[in-house]
């Protein structure tokens, strides 16, 4: 598969989502290369809803580093517990920020990002990344986003 299926015009979010799984399923299922499926992961993301900044951190040793994403510069590391991202990691838990302004110790990559949703993905009930999802409106990610995004990440074969 080459493209990503575009979705009617009045498609709900959770529609969105339901098409995409199995696309995404099926785009990574046929490689084994993690850095090439988090990529396409991003691009498929991006693609279909739009958000402004879409990608991944990986853990490396006491820090979470930037890697495949889909949007505008970001901030290469983020240590432990720092941040959406790094307090998602510790607590191995998704967060959802209707607006970032209002989470403590928010780090701000980029000031046109309003809320924020990150999801810990888990290998061996260890939190060895994270999916940081960035919208510029506020209030933009709720339970199905929680939802289906869980559900994305759980797709990723981690090596080890
Ligand atoms: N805002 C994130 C940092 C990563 S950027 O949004 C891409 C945080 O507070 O962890």
């Amino acid at each position: 598969m080459h493209h990503i299926e575009t979705n009617p015009a009045n498609a709900t979010k959770e529609e969105k989502y339901q098409s995409l799984l199995p696309q995404l399923k099926g785009l990574i299922s046929g490689e084994d290369d993690l850095i090439a499926n988090l990529a396409n992961i991003s691009s498929a993301l991006k693609e279909t809803f739009g958000f402004f900044w879409v990608g991944f951190y990986l853990v490396k040793e006491d820090q979470l580093v930037l890697g495949p994403f889909q949007g505008t510069v970001a901030c290469t590391r983020i240590k432990f517990g720092k941040g959406v991202c790094g307090t998602a990691w510790k607590e191995k838990q998704t967060i959802v920020v209707p607006n970032v302004d209002e989470f403590p110790g928010h780090i701000a990559c980029s000031s046109a990002s309003k809320s924020e949703i990150v999801v810990p993905i888990l290998h061996r009930e260890e939190a060895v990344g994270v999916l940081d999802i960035d919208s510029d409106s506020l209030n933009d990610f709720d339970s199905t986003d929680q939802y289906y995004l869980k559900k994305v990440v759980e797709l990723i074969a981690f090596p080890g």
